[in-house]
């Protein structure tokens, strides 16, 4: 995959529209995560440092074409600001009079923020005129969202085709991790997919049966393709009507020659909530009246020593209810695993989506990692293997 990056253009004294992913966690009315905007930051650093003017464009939630003020992008100038240590501007609006102004008063090595594109309609339309209008005030276009390059709005993709566009580092840091990782990775390379439903993971099952030598399934997923398979799951949560799907998924596995781990043991529990009186029984005797809500441990032994085998690993998914304790065991047991070898050097580690990076945190192995991707909805798109249209607009 070829795009153009910011070693390709001289961007001293010019206008430089950087699309970001301002769509940061909030609670309350406070910023509760800086990742987003601290990755943000070299991108911002380099092109101040050699000379650009900096607009900085992004959504934020879903306002749906209205002006919403809750969903302002104002305190979002401000952390970046208190994050940068300079004075970033905010103007109140992303297009016409008042955004041009203000990009006419920045000065070289200025950052200033556009309100939230998706305060108007046009912007989830992809609408040309809109478009243009976020064209207008720069010269060059830089995206460094790539959490947001599965929409194909007018400032992920409209804009691209009107000025001269780039990949900013943020972009390109998570490009060469994901082709590091599935694109063209070091073999054997395993995937691990956990998470509640087959129906929502289907596309992506698919694609990486055909991609990785090994795919772990987890979570409640698990379930389906354990009842799919025959084996009686008491209670547990499952989709009945996937069974099918999850037989093909197994015989496109057995055809691509893609070893499928299932796991063979579990934890149940009678009810789901903290701390219930739990059991730990074999995937072929889950007692009718209970649920199985973690993966057990001979499974995650198996996961562990499955890893010194592995040169790179791809991981979407817990593999139990992390969030409810004692559910969080396998995942954490397999993360510090999979963080220790990481660190040894031997294993390649890419992991991603919003559950993920929880768990991984709640682990306290997230800077462990080889690589987490910021992306949550993007991320999984392009484990279904699906071109991101704000990836495209910068292939060339
Ligand atoms: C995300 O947080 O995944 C991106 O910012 C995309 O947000 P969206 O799902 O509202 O388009």
């Amino acid at each position: 995959m070829a795009f153009r990056t910011l070693d390709t253009v001289d961007v001293a004294g010019k206008r430089v529209l950087l699309r970001a992913d301002l769509n940061v966690p909030v609670r309350d009315g406070k910023i509760t995560d800086l990742t987003r905007i601290e990755r943000l930051c070299p991108t911002i650093r380099e092109l101040i440092g050699k000379g650009a003017k900096v607009i900085v464009c992004s959504h934020f939630d879903r306002p749906k074409g209205k002006r919403v003020p809750e969903m302002s992008l104002a305190p979002m100038a401000a952390a970046l600001g208190e994050v940068l240590g300079q004075h970033v501007r905010f103007v109140e609006d992303c297009t016409g009079i008042a955004a041009e102004q203000a990009v006419e008063l920045l000065q070289p090595g200025g950052v200033l923020v556009l309100e939230n594109t998706r305060f108007h309609a046009g912007e989830e339309k992809n609408d040309p005129a809109f478009a243009q209008g976020l064209a207008k005030l720069a010269q060059i276009f830089v995206n460094d969202a790539f959490s947001a390059a599965h929409r194909a709005h007018a400032s992920t993709e409209g804009v691209a085709h009107l000025i001269p566009s780039y990949a900013g580092r943020l972009m390109q840091a998570e490009l060469e991790a994901l082709d590091a990782a599935l694109g063209n990775p070091q073999r054997p390379v395993a995937a691990i997919v956990g998470g509640s439903k087959v129906s929502t993971k289907l596309e992506l099952l698919g694609n990486l049966v055909g991609k990785v030598d090994v795919l772990v399934i987890g979570g409640a997923m698990a379930n389906t393709f354990l009842a799919a398979q025959g084996k009686s799951v008491g209670k547990s949560l499952q989709e009945a009507e996937m069974h099918n799907t999850a037989r093909e998924i197994l015989a496109q596995a057995a055809k691509a020659g893609c070893r499928i781990v299932l796991p063979t043991d579990g934890v149940v529990a009678t009810e789901f909530k903290p701390n219930p009186p739990t059991q730990t029984v074999s995937v072929d005797a889950i007692p009718a009246d209970t649920m199985m809500l973690d993966v057990g441990p001979a499974s995650v032994k198996a996961l562990i020593d499955l890893l010194p085998t592995l040169k790179t690993l791809v991981w979407n998914g817990p593999l139990g209810a992390f969030e409810t304790p004692p559910f969080d065991a396998a995942t954490v047991a397999l993360a510090k695993a999979v963080a220790a070898a990481t660190e040894s050097g031997k294993l390649r580690s890419v992991a991603g989506g919003g559950d993920t990076v929880s768990a991984l945190r709640h682990a306290g192995v997230i800077d462990k990692m080889s690589y987490v991707s910021t992306a949550g909805g993007a991320f999984l798109e392009w484990l279904e293997g699906k071109t991101l249209p704000g990836v495209a607009a910068l292939e060339g």
